[in-house]
């Protein structure tokens, strides 16, 4: 069986950066499964497709060209590396992802990303709907008030002005869509591991769930 580590959590937790440092320590593939509903959200404002038109965006979805070349992610050949990670994006992400039309389709292309020698999944539902035979499930969490200085960080350093007081707002409010929804919640599974970073270097969290995997295995 190829191993697999699914790496849940909510946003600004820091998960993506620990998921690739983890793939990159053991020499496994990587998952950002957020950049899928990322792209899924910037091809449907591209369309001008609505979320109420939930058949159309998973027809949509199904005819997406989504490729992975290192750090860059291109859409339909068109670099949207950047263009993804804004508030916005992820905010419309959350929405599709609510949408169990866009997460059906987006289901095989997911589990086609399982290759040798293994696989870091990075995500909301990774341990619980798409893999749930992973070998080791990870929820990768911190406090609201720490993401939020985290994203406020990111954000500064990439020259982009940002209010700590809104980014906290935002980011409560994209946990609460993101947890409540109907289909595919996100929520610590029973049999993950829970791993709080607010006091946390990323060496540390990497460090950890290397251990833990290596208890697994
Ligand atoms: O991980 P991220 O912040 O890039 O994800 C953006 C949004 O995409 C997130 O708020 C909810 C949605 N998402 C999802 O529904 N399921 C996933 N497996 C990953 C992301």
């Amino acid at each position: 069986m190829i191993p697999i580590i699914a790496i849940d959590g909510p946003t600004a937790s820091g998960k993506g950066t620990v998921a690739q440092a983890v793939a990159k320590e053991l020499g496994f593939h990587y998952l950002d499964s957020g950049a899928l509903y990322r792209i899924v959200g910037l091809a449907s404002q591209q369309a001008n497709v609505e979320f109420s038109q939930h058949q159309q965006l998973g027809k949509m979805c199904l005819g997406l060209q989504i490729e992975f070349v290192g750090n860059q992610v291109f859409l339909n050949q068109k670099d949207v590396t950047e263009a993804i990670r804004t508030e916005e994006m992820g905010h419309r992400a959350s929405s599709v992802g609510a949408i169990p039309a866009v997460r059906e389709a987006l289901f095989s292309l997911q589990k086609g990303f399982l290759k040798e020698p293994g696989l870091v999944a990075d995500g909301r539902d990774m341990g619980s709907v798409i893999f749930p035979e992973a070998q080791l499930k990870v929820f990768l969490t911190a406090t609201p008030q720490i993401r939020a200085q985290r994203r406020y960080k990111q954000l500064i350093a990439k020259g982009i002005s940002a209010n700590i007081d809104i980014l906290t707002q935002d980011l409560v409010e994209r946990d609460l869509r993101d947890t409540q929804r109907e289909t595919a919640p996100l929520v610590q599974s029973e049999d993950a591991f829970l791993l709080d970073t607010s006091n946390k270097t990323i060496e540390a969290a990497v460090q950890q769930i290397i251990v833990w995997y290596q208890s697994v295995k």
